[in-house]
């Protein structure tokens, strides 16, 4: 098991301080998330998430300055279930939680990978009781 600094730059990386001050505040929670040991789906998850996802989403999918951390109660088996994962990644998503604009479909996306991602991503919610 191995413990990540997740980056708190948003804090201050914005002088507007309405709506990001919201996402801040919620995001500054969650400083640091334990990373478990992933079964053979997840460990493929990872690979297929690096490819197509971490850009936006961050290394282990603790966000940066494109995307949302996916590590995040909002984004927990409650508030969005798998089938949000795979309508984002087809589909895309409309911005509406943040202000990082909205999510482009991802090319060459394939529903087995789109699996193998939303395993990866539960397994590291659960480690850190999202
Ligand atoms: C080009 C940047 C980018 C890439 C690449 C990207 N995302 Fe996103 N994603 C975003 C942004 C930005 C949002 C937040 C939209 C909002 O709610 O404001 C988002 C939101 C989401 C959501 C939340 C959907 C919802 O219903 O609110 C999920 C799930 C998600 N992304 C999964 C993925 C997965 C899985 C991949 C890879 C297959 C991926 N994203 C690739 C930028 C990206």
């Amino acid at each position: 098991m191995i413990v990540v600094l997740a980056a708190v730059w948003w804090l201050n990386a914005s002088s507007d301080r309405t709506a990001e001050e919201d996402n801040a505040s919620i995001i500054s929670e969650q400083k640091s998330i334990i990373i478990p040991d992933f079964t053979q789906s997840a460990l493929a998850g990872e690979i297929a998430f690096n490819g197509s996802c971490a850009v936006c989403h961050g290394t282990n999918a603790v966000g940066t300055e494109q995307g949302p951390p996916l590590i995040h109660k909002f984004y927990g088996p409650r508030r969005h279930a798998d089938y949000a994962f795979v309508i984002a990644a087809k589909s895309g998503v409309r911005a509406h939680h943040w202000r990082f604009g909205n999510m482009p479909p991802v090319e060459g996306i394939t529903d087995d990978k789109i699996q193998l991602i939303i395993t990866y991503i539960r397994e590291i919610q659960a480690a850190n009781g999202i």
